[in-house]
């Protein structure tokens, strides 16, 4: 829960308004923004990291109101597509604090970013080189670049998340040289500033050995660059991927102490290798944005169904799912859930929180104990939907997506409105 969540006779207020006030008001489901949850994530990350640049990973959650927060409260922005980058421009984001990633880029997002003027682009192909590096002559421009490096990290989480391995499809090998050949090359190109190497093992990591491994072998890399090609990289960029906690089982470090190990580590490798400390940057999203929403549903149906041995479990399904939240089903993640509209004395009961499309894997929350009295009309909030859901939601079944409503000083604004049946048809052109 983000940290002005409260609950008093049942009923859960964020931002000191209460949810079904919200729901009045703004309807059901909602994301619920805490401004002030989010800013102070953000400013922990900061301070912690006082001598880094930390870039928030807009992948995790991006709309205007959240970018110009960001650049007012001084943060760097990495984006990953071109609409990303359009809304970064959009709220006026300084362009020298964006960081451009992706692994295939367009040759028009390529243009853009050069044009726009941001910080640095992360490149991740031969191919990108050698196209970013003629955009830049045909603009008659320079870009500041960073070389996305494979440490060969085996980060302790979910398939999908994990990216330093090797048979993955981002970033140049450091293991085969094909990182050394990709920096030669960006070294090599006139409108192509070689910045350093940027290493980002994965997402959701508890386990912060697998950032010093990968810290270790980019930095000497670093060195490496630095005695063959005589250049000396002024920066280095260890990505995000810092976990949260989303059940009471997780255990994730506060920033003071991910900032003292990685800066501890760094120090002593950059003594052993002989080498100056490169500026650093890292790309937390997920811990930034992740705990400082919540979802708030209306239950419409309530289904008790016998398990094997006797025991029940109620389908308490919901007016969102899979579209809004995508986690459960694609990577097994586990989420919580709490009755939030009214007090109950009904004892706990085991429930699987379901959505409302077509589909058995449509989960929301697999496992929670609600009251046993859960029934159509309650709402339910789910915590620490802040990242990967309003971002990765669709319109699966024909779903509109739901808004993003801010709350802050007992206030609600709305940062993202809801989808209407008007957007939906917007791009169906009719019977043709
Ligand atoms: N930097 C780079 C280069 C990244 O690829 C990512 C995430 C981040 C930073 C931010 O990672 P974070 O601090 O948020 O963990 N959809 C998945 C997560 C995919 C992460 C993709 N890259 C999920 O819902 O768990």
């Amino acid at each position: 829960w983000s940290r002005t969540t409260t609950k008093s006779g049942g009923v859960l207020s964020v931002g000191g308004v209460p949810l079904p006030d919200l729901v009045r008001e703004h309807g059901s489901p909602a994301y619920v923004l805490d401004e002030a949850d989010f800013r102070a994530r953000a400013v922990a990350f900061r301070d912690a990291f006082a001598d880094f640049d930390v870039y928030y990973a807009g992948k995790a959650f991006l709309c205007t109101t959240v970018a110009r927060w960001l650049a007012d409260d001084g943060l760097s922005l990495d984006v990953c597509s071109g609409g990303e980058l359009t809304v970064a421009e959009r709220a006026g984001f300084p362009m020298a604090r964006v960081g451009f990633h992706g692994n295939n880029k367009t040759l028009a997002e390529l243009e853009r970013a050069v044009e726009l003027g941001v910080g640095r682009v992360i490149v991740d192909s031969f191919d990108e080189v050698e196209r970013l590096a003629a955009v830049t002559t045909e603009l008659g421009r320079t870009t500041g670049v960073m070389v996305r490096v494979t440490a060969g990290v085996e980060a302790h989480t979910h398939e999908y998340i994990a990216t330093a391995h090797e048979d993955q499809k981002f970033g140049f090998s450091i293991a085969s040289g094909d990182a050394l050949e990709a920096v030669r090359r960006v070294h090599a190109a006139p409108g192509l500033r070689l910045l350093g190497l940027h290493s980002h093992i994965g997402s959701q990591i508890f386990d912060t050995s697998g950032f010093e491994v990968a810290a270790r072998r980019v930095l000497a890399l670093h060195a490496q660059v630095g005695t063959e090609l005589g250049v000396a990289m002024p920066e280095m960029d260890l990505g995000g991927g810092f976990g949260i906690a989303y059940t009471t089982q997780d255990d994730p470090s506060e920033p003071e102490a991910l900032a003292a190990g990685i800066t501890a580590i760094v120090e002593h490798e950059c003594r052993a290798l002989g080498i100056a400390r490169p500026r650093l940057s890292i790309e937390p999203g997920r811990a930034v944005v992740g705990p400082s929403m919540c979802t708030v549903y209306e239950v419409g149906t309530v289904k008790e169904v016998a398990l094997d041995g006797g025991a029940r479990r109620s389908y308490v399904s919901v007016d969102g799912g899979m579209s809004d939240n995508i986690r459960t089903a694609l990577y097994d993640a586990d989420y919580s859930a709490t009755l939030a509209s009214r007090a109950s004395e009904a004892g706990p009961s085991l429930a699987r929180v379901v959505g409302k499309h077509c589909e058995a894997g449509d989960i929301v929350v697999k496992d929670e104990f609600l009251p046993g009295d859960v029934r159509p009309g309650d709402l339910v909030a789910v915590p620490g939907t802040g990242a990967y859901c309003r971002s990765m939601a669709s319109n699966y079944n024909h779903a509109l997506r739901p808004p993003v409503i801010g709350v802050r000083d007992g206030k609600t604004f709305t940062v993202l409105r809801r989808e209407t049946v008007a957007d939906l048809l917007a791009t169906d052109v009719g019977v043709q």
